[in-house]
């Protein structure tokens, strides 16, 4: 499958993109001057949630199809399961591959969860135990995915509340070990490594440090609420600064990764998650590293 031609990221511009919301398709199709359609909004890319598009037809794939004539599509889903024990559901694969073919995403992702067992989605990221013998039976899996959709897919790390006793591993030597096993690509959500760094009491540059340079293919960049003596992966805020102080050390790390912000809840005006993404953009100018520094690792 090959990726949209307009999807373009180079060391001076990784690419800056937005989760697509359903709230910003007549402000994305109107451009940032109403009326006037040689403007664009300055938005590298949009990222799907791939299931909102798993469908026959009607408006979701009325406005995928406009929009994907203006704008590159990465596609971002959440029932791949990929950590259950049931088996990989081959129907969801065969759509999961119908829409690729449909949007041609540079980046197809899903998360280091589990979302259901017995044949039931219980419609959330649950977290892994992180042992070797769940980085064999992931990365048997992915390469499975991989195989079926003839692309190499991304996993994203999730944040999380608990950690399981028998957990062997940190979570980075976690993810690492099943990108490197499953040979897939790493999607890393910095907000989520912050938010577990509070959870679980661990130091997030720790984390990013210990991340291969080399698996790292797109940055997640978001906001998250503080409940009582957790701190709750919400997507209602804009990216606060501990997280881009921390996206700053990742930049300085990982050099031009495509970074986006998800907003989930309490969706702003379009404008606004654009002036937010400039941030990302005027931090990630400032900490990329020089070319003549950039050795794989
Ligand atoms: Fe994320």
């Amino acid at each position: 499958m090959t990726p949209h031609p307009n999807f373009k990221s180079s060391h001076a511009n990784p690419g800056f993109g937005l989760g697509l919301r359903t709230e910003h398709y007549e402000a994305l199709l109107n451009g940032p001057n109403a009326g006037d359609d040689v403007i664009e909004w300055p938005i590298d890319w949009l990222e799907i949630l791939s299931e909102n598009y798993m469908v026959g037809g009607g408006k979701p794939l009325h406005y995928l199809d406009r929009i994907a004539e203006r704008y590159p599509l990465v596609m971002h889903g959440v029932s791949l399961s990929i950590g259950s024990s049931d088996p990989l559901d081959r129907a969801y694969l065969i759509q999961l591959k119908a829409l690729a073919e449909r949007v041609r995403p540079k980046f197809i992702s899903d998360h280091f969860c589990w979302t259901g067992i017995a044949g039931r989605n219980l419609h959330d990221l649950l977290p892994l135990p992180q042992t070797e013998e769940a980085v064999q039976h992931i990365a048997r899996r992915v390469r499975e995915v991989q195989d079926f959709l003839g692309q190499q897919i991304l996993l994203e790390n999730v944040s999380s509340y608990l950690r399981f006793q028998h957990s062997t591993l940190s979570e980075w030597e976690f993810i690492s070990a099943v990108a490197k096993e499953a040979d897939c690509g790493l999607l890393l959500d910095i907000n989520n490594i912050y938010v577990n760094s509070c959870n679980h009491g661990f130091d997030p540059e720790v984390f990013i440090d210990a991340i291969p340079r080399s698996r790292v293919q797109q940055i997640h960049l978001a906001g998250h609420s503080h409940n009582g003596q957790l701190v709750i992966d919400t997507h209602d805020h804009p990216v606060p600064d501990p997280v881009w102080a921390l996206y700053a050390h990742a930049v300085r790390r990982f050099g031009a990764i495509p970074t986006m912000i998800e907003r989930d809840d309490h969706i702003p005006p379009l404008a606004e998650l654009v002036a937010e993404l400039d941030i990302a953009r005027k931090i990630s100018a400032a900490n990329l590293p020089r070319m003549a520094q950039m050795v794989p690792a």
